[in-house]
């Protein structure tokens, strides 16, 4: 299975209802496009009366919620909080009757995630499952949910999961916000960048013999760090992961907000550093990063969009870039991850490791 693989397309059928079965998608062929997800019928008026959302998993999943948080706290205007679902049960974290905990997981059948719905559950919380497996524990357990549709993955580092994942947490995300009148330009440039996804993301692929090319640079390296903040710092986080658990190399994702608590200290000329600046909120922010990384001797690649001038400038000042195109902030984690996958799948390779079967791992974690 190739390292990286396309999102399920969100036009027409993203996932699957739930529970009943209904079609799901985002239709933006009609003058007033709705987003309609089957398995949440029913569940909407109540979900927006909740306190708060709580998206609960683990690994992967876990960085999917968090690429997707802000787009629930915009576009739902509510309260998110994201809790890896082993840490939660060591607190017994506080859970009330007026919560909906939505529990994420590629395969449904993850210990630690299904310990934490039983313990919502018994709570009185509404639980909400987002799966990629029919008939899986979690999606059975659940009040309500959303199947991704991704088809079967088979390789156990997860890919075309954690893309779908984004996208369906995104379409929760606009059934959620419907009503809002003001958010409604907004919704629609969200749904029409959801349409042209599939064309992005071939476009994003298609960087797949230049992160060969990288990864030849990359693979003696001793460690590597990606630099990523707001909506790709999940991005930064996966990369990572990624790299360690399929390429056997040391690696960390780091919130770039954080680079002068401490990181700021690894940067020399040595340490290879994949900083994220994508043209999304964070990008001032991020040219001020890479600045201070220059400033340090920092050995940059930089993850950036086509035409951003800014970049033109660093590439002059001999920074690798690595280009991708330019979607809505929601979306463009999706984008994102697909050159850093494709990177992780080369490194893998040629370092003569196996990308499907990573050492010690399994494809769904049953035990806590
Ligand atoms: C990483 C990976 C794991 C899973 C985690 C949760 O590539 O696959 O981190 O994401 O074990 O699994 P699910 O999503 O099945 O609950």
């Amino acid at each position: 299975q190739a390292a990286a693989a396309a999102p399920a397309a969100p036009n027409g059928c993203a996932a699957n209802g739930h529970a009943n079965g209904h079609a799901n998608g985002a239709d933006v062929t009609k003058a007033e496009p709705f987003v309609m997800l089957g398995g949440l019928e029913g569940h909407v008026e109540g979900i927006l009366r909740c306190r708060r959302i709580v998206f609960i998993a683990c690994g992967t999943s876990y960085h999917a919620c968090l690429a997707a948080r802000k787009t629930l706290e915009d576009f739902a205007a509510m309260p998110v909080v994201v809790e890896l679902a082993g840490d939660f049960m060591d607190r017994e974290a506080p859970v009330f009757r007026d919560d909906t905990c939505v529990f994420v997981s590629q395969s449904g059948e993850t210990a630690d995630t299904l310990r934490a719905l039983e313990y919502a559950k018994n709570k009185g919380a509404l639980c909400v499952g987002v799966t990629n497996t029919v008939g899986s524990a979690i999606s059975n357990a659940t009040h309500c949910g959303v199947h991704l549709n991704a088809g079967f993955e088979i390789g156990v580092a997860s890919t075309k999961a954690y893309t779908s994942q984004i996208v369906a947490l995104t379409m929760v995300a606009l059934l959620l916000g419907a009503d809002s009148r003001a958010k409604a330009p907004k919704r629609l440039e969200a749904m029409r960048a959801l349409a042209r996804l599939p064309e992005d993301v071939s476009r994003a692929l298609a960087l797949d013999e230049d992160m060969r090319a990288l990864a030849g640079q990359l693979k003696d390296a001793q460690s590597l760090i990606f630099f990523g903040r707001g909506y790709n710092y999940s991005t930064a986080l996966e990369a990572a992961l990624k790299v360690k658990e399929v390429a056997l190399i040391h690696s960390e994702g780091i919130n770039a907000g954080e680079m002068k608590h401490g990181p700021l200290a690894l940067v020399d000329e040595n340490l290879p550093i994949i900083v994220i600046a994508t043209q999304d909120g964070m990008h001032r922010k991020m040219v001020s990063v890479i600045e201070q990384l220059l400033a340090r001797n920092g050995k940059l690649i930089i993850l950036c969009n086509g035409d951003d001038p800014d970049m033109d400038a660093f590439a002059a000042r001999g920074c690798s870039l690595i280009r991708v195109p330019a979607t809505v902030d929601a979306l463009q984690p999706i984008v994102n991850i697909v050159p850093l996958q494709l990177l992780s799948y080369h490194l893998t390779t040629l370092r003569g490791f196996n990308v499907d079967q990573p050492r010690n791992l399994a494809k769904s974690v049953t035990v806590t």
